[in-house]
């Protein structure tokens, strides 16, 4: 009964910072961008914070297809690769074959890759993707003519730059918006959960399963760097936030991965270690290890062993993080190769 009255006053509360209201912000077009382009809004949920875009950076209709066109396109790597050959749209833009983080809601990120090596703007970590990851040999571009049209009508430049490449790509990532899944849905009172489903998001915004902390309501990340316990001794990679910052209390640090669409974006955490939602449950419930650095909320008084669900709990939270599939983001024909 206890449980019962418990469950009630939590879905108020979600209920309550869910759906003051139910229609999507929308981003007012701006004056001030050149003559003869589109602008271009985003739509998103009420629950998601406010979209920040560069002055400099405006979203064109011209300047997103653009993005996409780069995206797609073996041009910018020395070696065949695109950004779409390990970051793949079916598998929520990252891939089975490695541990590569996902491009969904990145406009909301201000930290980026697994240990935040990259911090500022999409333009900053897209700077750092063109030079440093990828190397593009820009001159390729500035021999192309279809790009040599397409960046003087975004930008109105004559010759093309690495930093014109990194924004017409962050004006990509930033319509990369997932905000429509069955979860979306019953929140905005449009859709109906299962039990099991209801009982995983009660799990999952309660202390009982207590995801939520780290795993926040809307974007499903709270953007920080956090140690989940899934090691107890820390070497190379697994130093994680450490190695940005050399400071002991970042040994093992991890930005918090958002959990859309995370059905589609196997192996799971940094090193890809688990390969399915059920281990990664079984982990927060019973593999928890200790280390100075660990996160307290994963330490706290009725977690000493573990969270001690039981089998159809961990069924339940396993069906609610599948409602987090968002099949209209996955499938959607402007975000798909050109
Ligand atoms: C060879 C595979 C590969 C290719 C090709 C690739 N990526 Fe990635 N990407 C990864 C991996 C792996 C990570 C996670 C690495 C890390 O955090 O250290 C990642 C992470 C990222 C992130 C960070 C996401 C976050 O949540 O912080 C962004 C942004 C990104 N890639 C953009 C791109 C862009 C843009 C391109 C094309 C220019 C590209 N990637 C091409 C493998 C790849
Ligand atoms: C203390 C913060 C915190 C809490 C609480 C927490 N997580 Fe996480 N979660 C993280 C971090 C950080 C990572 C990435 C760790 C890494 O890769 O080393 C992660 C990774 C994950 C992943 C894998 C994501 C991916 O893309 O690889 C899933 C799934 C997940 N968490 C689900 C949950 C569930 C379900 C709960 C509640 C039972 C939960 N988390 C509680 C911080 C947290």
């Amino acid at each position: 009964m206890f449980f019962k009255i418990n469950k009630f006053i939590y879905l108020l509360f979600v209920f309550f910072i869910c759906c003051k209201r139910n229609e999507t912000s929308t981003l007012s077009p701006d004056a001030n961008i050149a003559d003869g382009l589109t602008p271009y809004s985003v739509s998103y949920p009420n629950y998601f914070p406010i979209l920040n875009i560069p002055y400099d950076n405006r979203l064109t209709a011209e300047g997103v297809e653009l993005g996409r066109r780069l995206y797609y396109d073996t041009i910018l790597s020395n070696n065949g690769k695109s950004c779409s050959s390990c970051h793949n749209s079916q598998e929520g833009f990252s891939t089975f074959a490695s541990n590569s983080l996902p491009h969904i809601n990145l406009g909301w990120s201000t930290n980026f890759l697994w240990d935040g090596k990259i911090t500022g703007s999409l333009e900053d970590i897209m700077q750092f993707e063109v030079d440093v990851f990828f190397n593009t040999t820009i001159s390729k571009l500035n021999n192309s003519t279809y790009y040599k049209n397409q960046f003087r009508t975004v930008y109105n430049v004559e010759t093309i730059s690495s930093k014109n490449v990194a924004y017409a790509l962050a004006q990509f990532f930033r319509v990369m918006v997932s905000a429509n899944s069955l979860c979306d849905k019953y929140l905005q009172h449009k859709a109906n959960f299962t039990t099991s489903q209801l009982n995983g998001l009660v799990l999952f915004t309660t202390e009982k399963g207590d995801c939520f902390h780290c795993h926040s309501l809307g974007l499903f990340t709270d953007n920080k760097f956090r140690n989940n316990g899934i090691d107890s001794v820390f070497f190379g990679v697994d130093l994680g936030r450490y190695n940005v910052t050399s400071n002991n209390n970042d040994i093992g640090l991890f930005k918090t991965p958002t959990l859309r669409n995370i059905e589609l974006t196997a192996p799971y955490m940094h090193d890809g270690r688990f390969q399915t939602l059920e281990e990664v449950i079984e982990h927060y419930n019973s593999g928890v290890r200790h280390s100075s650095t660990l996160d307290p909320i994963m330490t706290k008084p009725s977690k000493i062993y573990g969270l001690g669900l039981t089998i159809t709990e961990k069924q339940d939270l396993v069906a609610f993080l599948k409602t987090l599939t968002d099949s209209s983001f996955i499938q959607n024909p402007l975000l798909q190769s050109p």
